[in-house]
């Protein structure tokens, strides 16, 4: 019996799980996405290439990785497909090393249209959606008539698309949404044709057999733990539980077959999307932070707002995670500023401090209390654990003592290379 180990993100996604992934990847026979969807870009760098995952599990570059992409997640055959047409040229055996759960839900081309009318919809409120059809299609799943990866082998499969995407056309017509249905709907059936070729399974039984035979596993988090459905600062989240819980549910793996539990975060804060973030920088600090830590979206392109690492959101994340190991990257980008900060409470409304989340946080304006710390303001390039500079090694033990957990990664660049391993157990 082996235990699967969960790497997730404890802020507001693109921590660089993508990246960390790839480089455990060599330790584990499988490694599992759960939940989320097209909305994740999980960046990859080796040999002088970058690459973007959305669907696919990070561990597809190692050859004798088996990936699972699992019942929780939702899948867009059309993104599938242009995601695997981007793989051809690196020479991948993606058909024979890639396992995908019949009871995963599709995402039609509709959803992506509802994801628009309901943003369109909310105004000045809206969530700032990735609009690939995430929250429309998890609603179709929770209101028990989504379709799923398993459907598409049935003979009815076309009917049963016909009556979704009629059910989706009423919303649409009332949202006057244009679009052109006989290009989109050729494209979804060639996209379905694709993704019939491959392994499509029952991917409890595969995970739960590699589980009892001993296999390494690492289930490989999407978005993080701030933006989770339950636990994020709702309504401004994705609609999966992005937590250690949703790898059970998105796995169908018990509780008790979870073993280490990865928390990666930077070593600041980014966000992209609308919702609260305290520690948000909206002067030139927030400006020099995007342009070094290159803070665009890797789904979107977006700009991502920058800010301050946040004590309380990551202690929170670390309690709802059960987290044993805290990965920290992006040290590297800390290197500009001469003195960095550390937002350690909340001041709240009344005056009075916090280190815990409130639930009032969506609607009123929170100030952080900040610790300031000298900063290392050197370059960290071709660094070891040795040579790392004694205000990074303080910064670090500062953010152990208070996180309570050890942190035994540091990532100084996007490269699989520029990795620290730290007190490896
Ligand atoms: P993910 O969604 O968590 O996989 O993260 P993304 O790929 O969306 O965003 C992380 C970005 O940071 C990517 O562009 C990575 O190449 C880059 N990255 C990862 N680790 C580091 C690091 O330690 N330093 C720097 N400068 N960039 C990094
Ligand atoms: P990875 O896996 C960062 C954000 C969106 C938006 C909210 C809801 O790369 O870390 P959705 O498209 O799910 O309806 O968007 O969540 N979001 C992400 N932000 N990284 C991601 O994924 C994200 N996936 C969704 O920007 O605020
Ligand atoms: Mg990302």
């Amino acid at each position: 019996m082996s235990k699967v180990d969960v790497l997730l993100g404890l802020q507001w996604g693109d921590e660089g799980k993508g990246k960390i992934v790839d480089v455990l990847a060599p330790k584990y026979d499988v490694v599992a996405r759960f939940q989320g969807g097209p909305n994740a870009g999980h960046t990859l760098e080796f040999d002088g290439i970058k690459h973007v995952l959305h669907q696919i599990p990070s561990g597809i570059f190692r050859e004798k990785t088996r990936n699972i992409i699992g019942n929780g997640v939702v899948l867009d055959p059309i993104v599938f497909k242009k995601e695997i047409e981007g793989l051809q040229k690196f020479n991948l055996n993606v058909k024979a090393n890639l396992y995908i759960s019949k009871k995963a839900t599709l995402i039609v081309p509709t959803h992506r249209l509802l994801d628009q009318a309901y943003e369109k919809a909310k105004g000045e409120n809206k969530i700032g959606s990735t609009l690939k059809g995430i929250g429309p299609s998890y609603q179709d799943k929770i209101g028990r008539q989504g379709l799923r990866v398993g459907d598409i082998l049935a003979d009815n499969f076309k009917d049963k698309f016909k009556k979704l995407t009629d059910i989706h056309f009423e919303i649409l017509n009332k949202h006057q949404i244009e679009f052109n249905w006989n290009e989109l709907e050729a494209q979804f059936n060639d996209a379905v044709n694709f993704l019939r070729q491959f392994q499509l399974v029952d991917s409890e039984y595969v995970i739960n057999k590699e589980i009892t035979s001993g296999s390494t596993i690492l289930a490989e988090g999407a978005q993080g733990s701030l933006l989770d459905i339950d636990f994020g600062s709702y309504p401004f989240v994705t609609s999966s539980n992005t937590v250690t819980a949703g790898a059970c549910t998105g796995l169908g793996v018990a509780p008790r077959h979870i073993g280490e539990v990865y928390g990666i975060f930077k070593a600041y804060s980014t966000r992209v999307g609308s919702g609260p973030f305290p520690t948000e920088l909206l002067d030139e600090q927030g400006e020099k932070l995007r342009k070094e830590g290159n803070e665009f979206g890797s789904t979107t392109g977006r700009p991502r707002r920058c800010g301050w690492i946040d004590i309380p959101s990551l202690k929170y994340s670390i309690m709802i995670n059960g987290v044993t190991q805290l990965l920290m990257m992006k040290a590297d980008v800390l290197s500009i500023f001469p003195t960095i900060r550390v937002c350690t409470q909340y001041q709240l409304k009344d005056g009075s401090v916090t280190e815990a989340l409130p639930y009032e946080m969506i609607h009123e304006k929170i100030v952080p209390v900040y610790k300031e710390m000298k900063g290392w303001n050197v370059s960290l390039k071709g660094i070891d654990e040795k040579s790392l500079p004694a205000e990074l090694v303080q910064y670090v033990s500062f953010l152990e003592q208070q996180l309570g957990v050890p942190i035994t990664l540091i990532s100084t660049g996007p490269d699989r290379t520029q990795t620290i391993l730290r007190n490896q157990r």
